[in-house]
């Protein structure tokens, strides 16, 4: 039985879309610790109001490092279905602090039980859209993933776009997605926000592939759980401490492949996001004299619908 429907991603949304208008406020301050805490805070206080019993299984942290939204920490109501709660309030914290394209406050919800408690470490990431579902594999050359991606998806492989983290370990991956035809996209941060755009219209991202932080990656598949698609992923554990943390989140072989379906073992997810500044899909924070405009994205999977949210608020200090 369905029991996140989307009167719930409705009341939700006031989640996500307090956390961005309170960070918008330090856009482009160049401090994206108080960027990252003001959405914290107004993102915790938001899920007092909602008939959840809420379980945050990705959040800011242990509880002994995380005042709020730690893991474990119960969220909600305490009446209403009860749910996992992974949340990032502030997905791209340095985007926010420089006032870059595609800072967003994100959270999903799932059936209790059926997120996937990723440790905060990092994660091989690979995911494309509903069309070319089936072709990749993450233990496949990142060239042979593209080449397979474009065929299904029907495309030249120089028309064919794959998004990577600008980072030097991935190096490798660049040049043999590049050797192939296929453009890539460097970003500095934030790979949540171009799996959005491989499974809606008007996006022009064909694969987000590279290694990531894994609370992003479960967040990116409830994402793709809604949107359609693939996102396969796998521990990358740098020590011995994360390594047995890793055991402990998976019970047993650390080093395996994640499928989507382990990632996200519900088909009943929420996925929300609220730009806080501008990205390809959704504008960022307005100000509009006194008021501010909000943009958001609902994905639900259980009714695979989009729904695209702008609400308008006093400023926090008019209300
Ligand atoms: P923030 O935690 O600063 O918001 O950064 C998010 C992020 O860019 C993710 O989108 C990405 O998965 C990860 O950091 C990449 O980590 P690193 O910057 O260590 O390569």
């Amino acid at each position: 039985m369905n029991q996140l429907g989307l009167e719930l991603g409705l009341q939700l949304v006031r989640v996500t879309e307090a956390a961005a208008l309170a960070s918008a406020e330090w856009v482009g301050l160049g401090n994206k610790q108080e960027a990252d805490a003001a959405a914290v805070d107004a993102m915790r206080r938001a899920f007092d109001h909602i008939d959840i019993q809420g379980t945050v299984v990705i959040g800011e942290g242990e509880m002994d490092e995380a005042p709020m939204l730690y893991i474990g920490e119960k969220v909600g109501s305490g009446r209403g279905p009860q749910v996992d709660i992974a949340v990032d309030p502030l997905e791209g914290t340095n985007l926010a602090a420089k006032d870059q394209p595609n800072a967003m406050a994100i959270f999903a919800v799932g059936s209790a039980g059926s997120l996937l408690h990723a440790p905060d470490i990092y994660m091989q990431k690979i995911a494309v859209g509903r069309a070319a579902a089936g072709s990749v594999h993450l233990d496949l050359p990142p060239g042979e993933n593209a080449i397979r991606a474009a065929k299904a998806l029907g495309k030249d492989i120089r028309e064919f776009r794959a998004v990577v983290l600008d980072r030097s370990r991935h190096e490798r991956i660049i040049h043999e997605l590049r050797s192939t035809g296929a453009r890539v996209r460097l970003i500095s941060d934030g790979d949540v926000s171009p799996v959005l755009s491989l499974g809606i219209e008007g996006g022009d991202v064909d694969m987000v592939i590279g290694t990531g932080g894994a609370p992003e990656g479960v967040l990116a598949a409830a994402a793709i759980r809604c949107l359609g698609g693939d996102f396969q992923g796998r521990l990358v554990p740098e020590n011995e401490q994360e390594r047995e943390r890793a055991l402990q989140m998976l019970g047993s072989d650390p080093d395996r492949l994640l499928t989507l379906d382990e990632l996200v073992k519900s088909p009943d997810v929420l996925f929300l996001a609220s730009a806080i500044t501008d990205s390809r899909l959704l504008p960022g924070v307005k100000r509009l004299g006194a008021r501010r405009l909000v943009s958001s994205l609902l994905l639900s999977s259980s009714t695979q619908s989009r729904h695209f949210i702008q609400s308008e608020y006093p400023a926090a200090d008019e209300r």
